[in-house]
């Protein structure tokens, strides 16, 4: 069996995360750890040999098959860029890049050099959505014409949270939009089919100003700091955002990360002309058939009630496959190449990056923008 020498770079909430989905595979070796900070602890902790601070000197001194790139948004395209001109193939999270320029150039040079690449939206890879996907490209919803749901999160309600995200110079010019919502819209597209072809964005900063706790504080970490540095905000903590998709569906979804309660919630409600569909991500494992004329369904992740998404279960019915699961199955796909891909490439990286444009500019002018 071809086994595959890998590094990760940034070992905060996502890059742990990649490490133990890796070591879940059973062919892939994490070689290397990257990080500014802390880097010689972080490699011990996760058991990984070699340690750098310097993803250059990590890339040209190990013979890697694959980086994994889980750096804050502004650092995406240049550790990219660099991996893959040495003939490395890239796994990059999302928001792909800081610039639609910037994911552009990634997918030539991609392409280019014939390297896998892939975007980490594994909201594609719960079995559920597998089987969505099937269940509506097969007509049996009819055709779609509305679509839609929401991304909530609560861990930035209150004025003393703050991450790296809050600061445009490293997340991007949107921030709820590109953080939680990129995951949203890449999942209605992914199962759908369709395409959105225009947005009309309503943003919404709720504190002009947060306290930054002065120290190194983790995404989603309890703040709870003595000592506070004001910091301006310019990005939005909620959007309401409507689309029109190419066959004329609309659709609206609220995204918010300052909502009381909800910490992951993502739910998507698509209906069509014979039956509606719902999936959320608090009842994950769990598809919703809706029917006006007979009972509707429940059809719950098992192998032969999902056969199609059958490649993507590894446990048995009532066994949860969660979050830590959809990225290993991206990543079983990723390392496999099989051939049919599910999990997103870069192509799907640089449509959300233009999606995520589009929707700024939306919300600056307060007009529809076409896509
Ligand atoms: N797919 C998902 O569901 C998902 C979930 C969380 C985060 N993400 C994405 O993953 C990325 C990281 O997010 P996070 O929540 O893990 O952030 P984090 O702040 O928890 O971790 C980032 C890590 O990167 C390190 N770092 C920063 N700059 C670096 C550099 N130049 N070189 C090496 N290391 C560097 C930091 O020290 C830190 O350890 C972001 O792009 C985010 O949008 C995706």
């Amino acid at each position: 069996m071809e086994k595959f020498k890998t590094a990760v770079v940034g070992s905060g909430f996502i890059g742990v995360a990649h490490i133990e989905a890796l070591r879940r595979l059973g062919n892939v070796e994490v070689i290397a750890l990257c990080d500014m900070f802390n880097v010689e602890k972080k490699a011990k902790e996760n058991h990984i040999e070699l340690a750098y601070t310097d993803y250059k000197k990590m890339i040209d001194e190990t013979d890697l098959d694959f980086v994994h790139i889980c750096t804050p948004n502004n650092t995406h395209f240049e550790i990219a860029k660099y991996a893959l001109e040495r003939n490395v193939n890239v796994v990059l999270e999302k928001p792909m890049t800081f610039t639609v320029e910037e994911a552009l150039e990634l997918v030539k040079l991609a392409k280019e050099k014939n390297l896998i690449n892939a975007v980490n939206f594994h909201n594609r890879m719960y079995p559920a959505n597998i089987f969505i996907k099937d269940y509506i490209r097969d007509n049996k919803i009819g055709d779609v014409f509305s679509i839609n749901g929401n991304y909530l999160q609560d861990w930035l309600l209150f004025d003393t949270d703050y991450s790296w995200r809050l600061n445009t110079k490293e997340s991007g010019s949107t921030r709820a939009v590109a953080d939680i919502g990129s995951h949203w819209m890449d999942l209605v597209e992914y199962l759908t089919g369709l395409k959105i072809v225009e947005v009309f964005a309503e943003f919404k900063t709720v504190y002009p100003q947060r306290k930054k706790a002065i120290g190194e504080i983790k995404t989603f970490s309890v703040n709870e700091a003595a000592e506070y540095e004001l910091k301006t905000i310019d990005t939005e903590d909620i959007a309401l955002v409507m689309y029109r998709f190419e066959n004329g569906a609309i659709g609206n979804v609220t995204i918010s990360q300052m909502a009381a309660g909800k910490k992951n919630n993502l739910e998507v409600f698509i209906s069509g002309t014979k039956a509606s569909v719902k999936w959320g991500l608090d009842d994950l494992e769990n598809v919703h058939i809706g029917y006006r004329d007979k009972p509707s369904l429940t059809i719950t992740k098992d192998y032969g009630l999902m056969t199609i998404a059958k490649n993507a279960i590894d446990f048995p019915a009532g066994h949860t496959e969660g979050f830590p699961d959809a990225i290993k199955q991206v990543f079983k796909q990723v390392y496999s190449q099989p051939q049919n891909k599910n999990y997103a490439q870069f192509e799907d990286g640089l449509r959300q990056m233009i999606l995520c444009e589009k929707i700024a500019e939306s919300a600056k002018k307060s007009q529809w923008i076409k896509v």
